[in-house]
């Protein structure tokens, strides 16, 4: 299969994914073929099924329905974006993916570990990405990040439904994404969120350019 690259950006909330990941699109797309995406990916189905997740009101739904709808939207997002993506040779960004099942539902929620990869190794059929940029950030300021991003965009308050849990929950959550980036270190790149937006951009790119680079992609020249 023609293979094309997949980099994530992952973290707490709060940590800065989507500026980073914006501004990474604009430093690549003049250069390489960049699709970029965050889960659910703009799926149809998989929008609807984070409506399920997020809506506030579903303060019933149990730990292992909330992993299973994730690992299914995920796996329409796999069928529909990623795949396609990757068969075509281009270079896929996308906000979140696998890790953030482990992190949030595995450490955040208590469901068993090995459960959460099972179940997605399915939904994903081993479809894991090249590169993930941990954007790592204590949750006490994270969340408050979060929720002042929440309220410039008219969602003032408290967030969705993940967002809403308690500041151990996220504890938890941050814990998980630097247990598994200490077990795949090549894979998942450590850098620290809560310094200035062009200092962590800066790092960013030297990563991603580091895996172009190791990978023969050169790029087109941008003029
Ligand atoms: P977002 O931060 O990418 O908008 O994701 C929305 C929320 O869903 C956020 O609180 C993280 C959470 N989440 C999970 O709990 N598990 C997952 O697998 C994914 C993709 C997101």
């Amino acid at each position: 299969m023609t293979r094309g690259l997949f980099i994530t950006i992952e973290g707490p909330e709060g940590a800065g994914k989507t500026t980073q990941a914006r501004l990474l699109y604009e430093h690549l797309r003049s250069r390489y073929p960049v699709v970029y995406t965050r889960e659910p990916g703009g799926t149809a189905i998989g929008e609807r099924i984070r409506a399920l997740l997020l809506d506030v009101s579903h303060t019933g739904m149990s730990p292992l329905t909330e992993m299973l709808l994730f690992a299914a939207s995920r796996a329409q997002f796999v069928a529909e974006v990623v795949g396609p993506a990757l068969r075509e040779g281009r270079l896929l960004l996308s906000e979140r993916y696998v890790d953030a099942s482990i992190a949030y539902q595995g450490f955040g929620r208590g469901l068993d570990v090995g459960q959460v990869r099972r179940v997605n190794e399915g939904a994903t059929r081993g479809v894991m990405p090249d590169l993930t940029i941990l954007l790592d950030i204590d949750p006490a300021l994270g969340l408050q990040r979060a929720r002042q991003t929440a309220g410039k965009e008219g969602r003032p308050g408290h967030g969705d439904r993940l967002e809403q849990e308690s500041l151990s929950f996220h504890v938890r959550v941050r814990a998980g994404f630097l247990a598994i980036a200490h077990e795949e270190p090549d894979r998942i790149r450590v850098v620290d969120g809560s310094r200035a937006q062009g200092v962590v951009h800066d790092e960013v790119v030297r990563l991603v350019e580091g895996l172009l680079g190791a990978r023969g992609w050169r790029g087109s020249d941008s003029s």
